[in-house]
């Protein structure tokens, strides 16, 4: 299979924090594997802009020593580094002061698309917005590119998309979750959309239960101010988990265009019910002989901030009536993985008998590691006997169905960045989402705030805490392993 790259014309991409963490492991090993690829043209140019005194040739270092660290290893000789490094410049610029503006501007070039990174701390997003205005580089090809978190809850959020839109159309903001731009995560739609075979029994007559899973081996780190003040809820499921229930869930869009998709995104949010308080648990993590716990980690041994969470939800419209969705979360767990598991029900009737036992067909959609997919189908256990049943999973690892092609696929930020050149916000959150996800999030963290809940003690390396495996219990169902 020969992978197809189709150039975009050229650009100019400023990065805002184009010193920071995110940009160097990121944003430029990123864009110069598109280059490598042969999709970004040497006539773009990407401008670093934050406060550091650099100029071009000590942050072309700068960049060469974070793709030598972080670049993927793919093949790509020292020459086309060099003609990479050609295409970087640096401009000192403050988020929050004039200095370095009108430089910027003088920069870029006229008639092209000019996109600007917004990679710093959401506090200055607001300005960065207004200065882009102020200084004449808000025009019409302009478009921004804004991380996460966006907003910390329903009124900020939409304070944030007030600020934003005063100087961008909705048009021009590409709100970011890298989720959204894992192959595996497109997958979905394809899967869902392009086979006759799953999307008849995609409704609450034939699945069971659905459950997603997207578990981290690692703690908070560094991160414990900012994870404290967020938690898990904030900082994974408001966002990543509910855009993969969003694909998961909605009605098929008239067309793969990127307002019919996130039409039918927001309705499924929308058709979010409200969460029982017993149907949530959150944890943190326990400390180990040789490892601090949570409260260590945001050195706060009174914190309430959960490192884990799990939560069952309803989607009540016609497709979903009935059915639960199980969602969990969490830091210092088993494996790192992350799962979307559709389980259908039991055959109306066994023809074998009881003895035959429960089978049930599942289909398990890994987006990391080893991303691919399973369907476990029932069988006759081979052998004299009689007929003994039998799961085995039909196993599909994108790796050894595509060969190196899975390989050379591009990563999250990369297809996202090339979408933004494009144009493309089929895979960015639009601002009415973005609300909406936190109109349903906000309810439930206050409620746990006003009953004073305590967050429940979970071992590092475990599945989470006993009452997130007592969620599923109760109703009958167990959580599928965390497993690599
Ligand atoms: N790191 C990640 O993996 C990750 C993942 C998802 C989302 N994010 C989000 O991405 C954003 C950036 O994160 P990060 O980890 O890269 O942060 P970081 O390492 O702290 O970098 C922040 C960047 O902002 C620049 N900066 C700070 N104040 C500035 C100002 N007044 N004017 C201009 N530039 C300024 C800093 O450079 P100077 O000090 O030189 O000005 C630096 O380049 C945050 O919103 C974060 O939540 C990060």
């Amino acid at each position: 299979m020969v992978s197809r790259v189709i150039p975009v014309d050229p650009f100019d991409l400023v990065i805002f924090g184009g010193t920071g963490d995110l940009a160097r492991r990121k944003i430029l090993p990123g864009l110069f594997r598109r280059f490598c690829a042969g999709q970004m043209p040497e006539s773009s140019q990407i401008i670093g802009a934050a406060r550091s005194d650099l100029d071009d040739a000590a942050y072309r270092k700068m960049v060469g020593d974070a793709i030598a660290e972080f670049g993927g290893g793919r093949a790509c000789d020292s020459g086309t580094l060099d003609a990479f490094l050609k295409t970087v410049h640096y401009v000192k610029t403050d988020a929050k002061g004039d200095g370095g503006w009108a430089e910027l501007n003088d920069r870029i070039q006229q008639d092209r698309v000019r996109a600007f990174y917004f990679s710093v701390g959401p506090s200055l997003f607001g300005d960065l917005a207004e200065r882009l205005h102020r200084f004449g580089l808000a025009t019409p090809q302009s478009r921004i590119v804004v991380e996460k978190p966006f907003g910390h809850d329903l009124e900020s959020a939409k304070a944030l998309n007030a600020t934003l839109a005063e100087h961008f159309d909705e048009t021009q903001i590409y709100r970011i979750d890298h989720y959204l731009g894992k192959e595996t995560v497109q997958n979905l739609m394809a899967v869902r959309f392009g086979n006759m075979l799953f999307e008849p029994l995609w409704n609450a007559q034939y699945v069971d239960h659905i459950q997603i899973t997207v578990a981290e081996t690692v703690g908070v780190g560094g991160r414990g101010g900012y994870y404290d003040k967020s938690g898990a809820m904030r900082d994974m499921m408001q966002n990543h988990l509910m855009q993969l229930l969003c694909l998961i869930a909605m009605e098929p869009p008239a067309k793969f265009d990127p307002d019919a998709v996130r039409d039918e995104k927001l309705k499924v949010i929308r058709a979010l019910e409200p969460v029982e308080p017993h149907h949530i648990v959150r944890g943190q993590y326990a400390p180990t002989k040789n490892e601090p716990g949570y409260r260590d980690d945001v050195d706060d041994p009174k914190s309430r901030t959960e490192s884990f969470i799990a939560l069952k939800c309803h989607i009540s419209n016609w497709r979903w009536a009935g059915t639960p969705f199980y969602l969990r979360t969490g830091k210092r767990l088993k494996a790192r993985t992350s799962e979307i598991a559709v389980v259908f029900k039991d055959a109306p009737h066994s023809i074998f008998g009881v003895d035959a036992g429960r089978h049930r067909n599942v289909l398990a959609i890994r987006l990391q590691p080893n991303e691919g997919m399973t369907l476990d189908v029932t069988i006759k256990e081979p052998g004299p006997g009689g007929m003994r049943l039998l799961d085995v999973p039909l196993d599909m690892s994108f790796a050894e169905a595509l060969g190196p092609e899975a390989e050379e696929a591009p990563d999250a930020y990369e297809r996202l960045i090339m979408d933004v050149i494009r144009g493309n916000q089929t895979l960015f959150m639009r601002g009415d989402e973005v609300e909406a996800a936190w109109a349903w999030t906000d309810p439930l963290i206050a409620g746990w705030q006003d009953r004073n809940d305590v967050p429940k003690e979970y071992d590092a390396g475990s599945s989470g805490p006993e009452d997130a495996l007592m969620l599923m219990h109760r109703d009958g169902r167990k959580w599928r392993e965390i497993k690599v």
